[in-house]
């Protein structure tokens, strides 16, 4: 890969990801794109100052013209407006639909044959809107959302059962939010499922504090959700493509028939190579899973009738 944008850089998930871009290596040149010209600048230049240290040869520059998309391999969008008191559910997706349209249509006249990876929020609906409005197939428009959610995991079930994070696997598919669907038949400590390791209350626990991790981190900071584990997790997708190393990772990904539905936007398992999401990986779901599945969907499906 020669060229990854990452727009609404300036923002700090857009710096996390942009600074681990750059560590790792993953493209020859890295532009932090964002509406506002002197933080991208200055987000970009503070990271490339750092490239020495880190003996890292990435180019990394900031601007604030869609038109400095040209050419990318990939753009990765943190961009949209958090939610302020007193804004509704609504607003908030109404203003971050019209900020992505914009996004949408530089990349489909600049990058026409580029791959997007949505992060913004609500990530489901952000992710069905790009796809829909660039008009790319689903290779080249997923989202992050899974990773994430299934880190969060992994570090809590590491600190529960006192066992190594290097073999903790864990897997949470569905939409990003209070109905993630945490799949514990398929999260492990080196193959052995954790209900080996723990009780039924501290694995619902567990559970619901993986749900609630962005709040979690939200209420300590005061004045900045998460970054920098939504940052790695979308370089962590970046990297299984820029590598083509077919990894399998949960991505929000456009349905085509999997799981039974059509025509929306739901964290599932994804093979990622440098075609993008090269497929989704069909589980097999017993009927409490199925629920809970069925109960996400539905409610990022609320939100997506308002633009489908
Ligand atoms: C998070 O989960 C806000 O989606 C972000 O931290």
């Amino acid at each position: 890969m020669n060229k990854i944008a990452v727009v609404g850089g300036a923002g700090r998930v857009g710096e996390a990801a942009t600074l681990f871009l750059m560590q790792q290596h993953l493209a020859r040149e890295v532009v932090v794109i964002d509406i506002h010209e002197g933080p991208a600048k200055g987000a970009a230049l503070d990271i490339a100052e750092s490239a020495p240290v880190f003996g890292s040869d990435v180019r990394v520059w900031g601007s604030s013209d869609y038109a400095d998309l040209a050419d990318s391999d990939i753009i990765i969008v943190t961009a949209g407006l958090p939610r302020k008191p007193g804004m509704s559910r609504s607003d908030l997706l109404d203003k971050n639909v019209a900020i992505m349209d914009q996004i949408a249509d530089a990349a489909r006249e600049h990058a026409p044959d580029g791959m997007m990876i949505v992060v913004a929020n609500p990530v489901d609906v952000m992710t069905y809107r790009a796809w829909q409005r660039t008009g790319w197939p689903r290779n080249r428009v997923f989202g992050q959302a899974g990773v994430l959610d299934s880190a969060r995991m992994a570090c809590f079930l590491a600190e529960a059962t006192g066992r190594s994070l290097a073999d903790i696997d864990a897997m949470v598919l569905g939409g990003h939010g209070d109905q993630m669907v945490p799949m514990m038949r398929y999260t492990t400590v080196n193959g052995v499922p954790v209900a080996n390791f723990l009780d039924p209350a501290k694995i619902d626990e567990i559970i619901e504090r993986t749900r609630k991790g962005g709040a979690e981190v939200l209420q300590l900071r005061e004045n900045s959700s998460a970054y920098m584990a939504p940052g790695a997790s979308t370089v962590e997708m970046v990297e299984s493509v820029v590598r083509d190393r077919g990894r399998l990772l949960p991505c929000v990904a456009i349905l085509e028939g999997e799981y039974g539905h059509s025509n929306t936007a739901m964290g599932v398992p994804s093979i990622l190579t440098r075609n993008g999401l090269e497929r989704v990986v069909e589980l097999e779901l017993n009927d409490s899973e199925r629920a809970e599945f069925e109960q996400s969907l539905a409610s990022v499906e609320e939100d997506l009738a308002r633009i489908k």
